[in-house]
């Protein structure tokens, strides 16, 4: 069903996320390093006395009765550490043609530099693939985001072709290279049929 979806991997669980982590989901990626790659509206970007009291609470484990978001905007995720509930980053999905969608994510500061980009972005290509039935998945990231290009590679996206830049939301044009997946046999949960 829209808006209650749940996935797990190893060390994280992804889910969608309420009304109430709404503001801990731009949390996990508003500081300072996640937006040199992120580039977000200011508006997005919660300000950093009110990141620690987000990032300090304790998120809630099952999913939700009641997704949050606009319709038509990306899919978004919430990881957690289902060790202590706390929020450990945030993943979104885009449909860019109905075979084929863009994903990226960060993870909370905290959870940085463990290898769990991996993670993320192995989770975040089943649920588009097998949940969602694209065919390919596809993510974008400057060229010097090491940490993500390797982090995309172990997920298995491999380099393709694609636009040499890439327009942020703040108005920022980066270098640009492009990853993707791709995979023909596509599955759709049928609860998610008709999205
Ligand atoms: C991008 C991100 C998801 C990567 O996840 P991560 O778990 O922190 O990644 P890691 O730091 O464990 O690095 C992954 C790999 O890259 C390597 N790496 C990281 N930085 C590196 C560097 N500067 N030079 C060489 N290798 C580097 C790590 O050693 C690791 O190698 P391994 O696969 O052999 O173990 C995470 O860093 C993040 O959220 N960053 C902020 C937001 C962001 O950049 N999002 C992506 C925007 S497109």
């Amino acid at each position: 069903m829209r808006g209650r979806h749940v996935i797990s991997t190893p060390r994280l669980l992804f889910r969608s996320p309420t009304i109430i982590d709404v503001l801990a989901v731009l949390a996990v990626a508003s500081d300072a390093d996640a937006q040199r790659w992120l580039g977000w509206e200011p508006e997005s970007v919660v300000p950093e006395r009110q990141r620690e009291r987000l990032l300090n609470g304790r998120a809630r484990l099952r999913r939700p009765l009641l997704g949050w978001g606009p319709v038509r905007a990306p899919l978004c995720l919430v990881a957690i550490d289902p060790q202590n509930r706390a929020y450990a980053g945030m993943a979104t999905i885009q449909e860019v043609t109905p075979d084929a969608c863009e994903v990226g994510g960060s993870l909370s500061p905290d959870y940085r530099g463990l290898g769990l980009g991996a993670e993320l972005f192995t989770a975040i290509y089943q649920l588009a693939h097998h949940h969602f039935g694209y065919a390919e998945v596809r993510a974008g990231t400057e060229p010097t985001n090491t940490a993500c290009i390797r982090s995309l590679q172990s997920a298995g996206f491999v380099r393709v072709a694609g636009s040499d830049t890439h327009l942020l939301p703040v108005g920022r044009t980066v270098p640009a290279a492009w990853f993707s997946r791709t995979d023909p046999d596509t599955a759709i949960c049928p609860a998610v049929r008709h999205r």
